[in-house]
């Protein structure tokens, strides 16, 4: 585990070190849970973006995208129930005045149990080597007993009062909190306030003038904006159910525990298709998009057992299916994507609260009903998170030295191609630059003429270009230059004639896609 977490360190500080992620407002020493993407970032992002988009836009012939505004009427929050109860349950402490989120001051207290045991279970298993027996010694050891015991009654009291009837029990919340004697972790005491609802959705003023300016709030989903444009898109699409509209857009939340660097920021960015379907075949739907969006994971190559399913047992009122897409980060087992089978509950309340008729005339069987929806939700920044931990590798080589390599999937990869002349004389920068003007409406390139080979080839390593070319005096004579691949760090003489159709397929987002089929 801190192995883990020392290389969740080191993912951080690569990310800010080569220009990929660094913290927002840096010189005035940062905002909470906020990120600025760099050169690199901003690439990787886009080509995550990008996969996304063509496979569900691109690929699929009932779905079609949108961009709706990030300011909307603030009666679409009140109908989707993000007013009244989009929230979290805080917590303060009155000696250091910090404030904490009630739940998950209880759930770090479960995985402080879950730790001991796996110390203990560690600790047997040093001593007797070999031999050691992980499943007689769980089930025998007292010690592993009392603690297992001890976590799961508090996991059983927690899931009740979180999901009490009417909501959450806030009493029940703090007593959990002064059962378990959890302290502040800055003042060290137990003197905590009640526990209150605090709602996630920030708000700001739309109009000059103090009187007539009305309260607005930064969506913090991007959905609202599909669901309250379904007529336009159905109308003027001609569109027939099923089908789909995807988003991709930022959206905002005023996370109270923001931590785990991009993994829960305050501004961050999703990619959202809700899928209208005709009531009844909504569960059929829900499989089925389980299976695509897993297989779309998959098609990254980062090892089906890094995902897994984390079906919902309690649903929101308006849902009747739900399910995680979890990604194995260093961290643990982590929510990347929900899918959701929300019933017409979003669609119902913009008809009740706009007074318009949201309705789907199915000339099939000549029936008009609210559609039935499938969403698929996914954060970009998780994505790029997973996608940054899984690709960063410590390699050892042979002499002693070791390199840091990000083993990106090529077609994620922010430059494709570094093209280094061999020195700054003879005409091979010229020839460099010949190579790049060529290739550069195809795919991104980058030109390097600092330092000696070898310390290219790192930097380049360290930001996941998959192919390097070497221009030298040879290339003058015969055109060829060395293509070296990042992955095995062979070497080949090519044409430079054939450096496209080399590298081109490889590095594209099709190559992805064609992994779907
Ligand atoms: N429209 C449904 C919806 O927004 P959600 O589970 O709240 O559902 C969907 O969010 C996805 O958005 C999550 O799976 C996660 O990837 C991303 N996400 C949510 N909150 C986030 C945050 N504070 N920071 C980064 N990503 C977040």
């Amino acid at each position: 585990m801190a192995q883990q977490e020392d290389i969740f360190k080191k993912v951080v500080s690569h990310c800010k070190e080569y220009g990929f992620v660094f913290p927002s407002s840096e010189i005035y020493d940062g905002l909470g849970a906020v990120y600025d993407y760099g050169q690199n970032g901003v690439e990787l992002k886009n080509n995550i973006k990008q996969y996304w988009w063509q496979y569900m836009v691109l690929l699929h012939e009932n779905i079609v995208g949108i961009d709706s505004a990030i300011f909307m009427h603030p009666t679409i929050w009140k109908a989707s129930g993000h007013v009244d109860a989009f929230n979290d349950p805080l917590i303060d402490n009155r000696d250091s005045k910090k404030r904490y989120r009630a739940d998950v001051l209880i759930e770090d207290q479960i995985a402080k149990y879950d730790e001991k045991i796996e110390k203990e279970v560690a600790k047997a298993r040093k001593r007797f080597g070999d031999s050691f027996d992980e499943a007689q010694y769980r089930a025998t050891s007292a010690r592993v007993l009392e603690d297992q015991a001890k976590r799961d009654a508090l996991h059983q009291r927690y899931q009740e009062v979180m999901n009490a009837e009417g909501g959450i029990d806030l009493e029940g919340l703090k007593q959990i909190i002064l059962d378990e004697e959890i302290v502040c972790p800055i003042s060290g005491t137990r003197n905590w306030t009640d526990v209150r609802q605090f709602n996630l959705m920030f708000k700001t003023e739309m109009g000059a003038a103090a009187e007539g300016a009305s309260t607005i709030y930064l969506r913090p989903e991007t959905a609202q904006g599909i669901f309250v444009n379904y007529l336009n898109v159905q109308k003027t699409g001609r569109m027939k159910v099923p089908f789909g509209i995807a988003q991709i857009g930022k959206a905002f939340r005023n996370e109270i525990v923001a931590r785990q660097f991009i993994f829960r920021m305050r501004e961050f960015e999703q990619m959202e298709m809700q899928f209208f379907v005709k009531p009844g075949t909504e569960l059929q739907w829900f499989e089925e998009w389980k299976k695509r969006r897993m297989a779309w994971h998959q098609a990254l190559g980062f090892g089906a057992e890094n995902y897994r399913f984390h079906d919902h047992d309690k649903l929101a009122h308006y849902a009747n299916a739900a399910t995680d897409i979890e990604f194995k980060m260093p961290f643990g087992f982590k929510e990347v994507e929900g899918i959701h089978s929300r019933t017409n509950f979003d669609l119902s309340q913009h008809a009740k609260y706009s007074g318009k008729k949201i309705e789907y005339f199915d000339p099939e069987d000549n029936t008009s009903y609210t559609p039935y929806v499938i969403e698929t939700s996914i954060g970009v920044d998780r994505m790029f998170l997973s996608v940054m931990c899984h690709s960063y590798c410590e390699e050892k080589l042979e002499g002693g030295d070791t390199r840091v390599v990000l083993r990106l999937p090529a077609a994620l990869a922010p430059v494709k191609l570094a093209v280094f002349p061999l020195t700054k004389k003879d005409g091979l920068p010229e020839k460099a630059h010949e190579i790049i003007n060529d290739l550069k409406f195809h795919f991104n390139c980058k030109y390097e003429e600092k330092d000696q080979i070898g310390k290219r080839y790192r930097r380049q390593d360290a930001i996941g270009t998959p192919f390097c070319v070497t221009v030298d005096n040879q290339t003058l004579e015969d055109n060829t230059v060395t293509l070296r691949y990042r992955d095995t760090m062979e070497q080949e003489r090519v044409n430079i004639a054939d450096l496209r159709g080399i590298i081109e397929d490889q590095v594209s987002i099709t190559s992805l896609l064609k992994n779907l089929k």
